[in-house]
């Protein structure tokens, strides 16, 4: 076999070329992969090891000291490979290459999307502390923050993502009164409504609150429905972005994973949480998601083109009352302001109210025949599903009520497909009311 490690090993890590910056969509084709440590492999092998040899005793004790925090390390000096829960090389590229989407230190990949958000939420917050969080989030995160941390001493206040601009303020003052408000959580674009939460309200709350209890609360972003080419909440100076990244990121509903991306310092405490956890993505599924960011913006621009075209259909569908379409804000909402200053774009996860209750948004699901009745979102073909009884289910029925979530309203990720195949599919669909 020839020996391609004598050639010239280039920079791998180059964020430039020149005066030119590279974009991150051209970056997911080989950023932070030396094919040269691989026999000249121009793709990064799946390293399916549990653990890694030392060349020498002495470099094992080194390794364990840097990963470990017992020193900071030398000029020059990397990080070494010790054990599959503490670090892999598919990990680590997938991670150099996610953090370049949000121009950020680092990221950690983890298990699943739940495993990222739970990871952070352990590594911040302790027992007496106060959590204050978005509605509505994600269901199994509301059930996290409603049901688990309080058996851990942890309490919550929610405050209602598109309400007034006052509720945050309101929530964070209630919050400060119970204990140390040591994290401020959001998910924007709300998880089914829409609704919008203004991260840079979140960050300048954040920094009130240092002032007038001495703890910043680390603002956290569960960026997954528009992902990290539609919004890019670090640059609103909020400190966590979190995503599923079995959902846009992944895009093909093959893999179960999450992520979390902000700076060394904030990262350092997620870091070692999710070694002594357990939380971290598996080699197979962190090649895997590599694969997909080659292709992330082409799809993710695709799926948005789409949704665009099925909302103004659905718009002026008989069946439908209402389509919670991002494009489709008037300049007198309050998140009209939020989405022109922080998204690039509606995404293409969104909700609409069919006129009726539950059994006309079951006919409506039951009769689909090309897009899948299904919960999760982001991946290549369209899945609908409905929000009350599935993602949502364990949210209380008058908590739903009150943020919009009623038994007539369906959630549509729209996929890949032909767009025309689609219309011609929900046409069928609604004609079943
Ligand atoms: C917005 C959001 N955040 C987090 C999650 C949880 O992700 P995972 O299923 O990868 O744990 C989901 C899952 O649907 C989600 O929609």
């Amino acid at each position: 076999m020839v020996d391609n490690k004598s050639n010239k090993h280039k920079n791998y890590r180059a964020k430039t070329l020149g005066n030119h910056t590279l974009h991150p969509e051209t970056q997911m084709m080989g950023y932070g992969y030396d094919p040269m440590l691989s026999e000249g492999a121009l793709k990064p092998p799946i390293f399916m090891t549990s653990t890694f040899t030392f060349a020498s005793a002495q470099d094992g004790k080194e390794f364990f000291e840097l990963a470990y925090g017992k020193r900071e390390a030398r000029a020059k000096e990397q990080p070494g490979l010790i054990y599959s829960r503490i670090n892999n090389p598919d990990l680590e590229v997938l991670e150099d290459r996610l953090a370049l989407w949000e121009n950020a230190d680092c990221a950690a990949a983890f298990a699943s999307g739940m495993a990222a958000i739970s990871t952070c939420l352990w590594s911040y917050l302790r027992p007496g502390d106060v959590i204050v969080y978005s509605a509505p989030i994600y269901g199994g995160t509301e059930h996290l923050i409603r049901n688990i941390l309080p058996l851990y001493g942890i309490k919550s206040v929610e405050f209602e993502a598109g309400g007034p601009e006052p509720t945050l303020p309101i929530a964070l003052d209630e919050a400060k009164a119970l204990g140390r408000v040591a994290v401020i959580f959001t998910e924007t674009p709300a998880n089914p409504t829409n609704n919008l939460v203004d991260l840079e309200a979140c960050a300048n709350e954040a920094k009130r609150m240092e002032a007038e209890t001495g703890t910043k609360p680390i603002v956290m972003v569960d960026n997954t429905f528009l992902g990290p080419v539609w919004q890019h909440p670090l640059e609103h100076g909020c400190d966590i972005v979190i995503y599923s990244l079995t959902k846009y990121v992944a895009g093909h509903s093959d893999v179960v994973a999450g992520a979390a991306v902000g700076s060394h310092e904030v990262m350092g405490p997620v870091r070692g949480f999710r070694t002594i956890l357990g939380t971290m993505c598996d080699p197979h599924s962190g090649w895997l998601i590599m694969r997909s960011l080659e292709t992330l913006k082409l799809r993710m621009t695709a799926a948005a083109e789409n949704a665009r075209i099925i909302a103004e259909y659905l718009r002026d569908h008989p069946k439908v009352s209402k389509v919670h379409y991002l494009g489709f804000l008037s300049e007198d909402d309050p998140c009209y302001r939020i989405f022109t200053e922080q998204a690039k774009s509606a995404g293409s996860t969104f909700s609409f109210d069919v006129i009726g209750g539950e059994r006309e948004a079951f006919a409506v699901l039951d009769n689909l025949q090309i897009i899948k009745l299904a919960v999760s979102l982001g991946g290549t073909e369209s899945l609908m599903e409905h929000p009350f009884t599935m993602t949502h289910s364990d949210v209380p029925d008058d908590v739903k009520i009150r943020l919009g979530i009623g038994e007539n309203l369906v959630r549509i990720s729209v996929g890949i497909e032909n767009v025309d195949d689609l219309i011609a599919d929900l046409e069928q669909a609604l004609s079943a009311i």
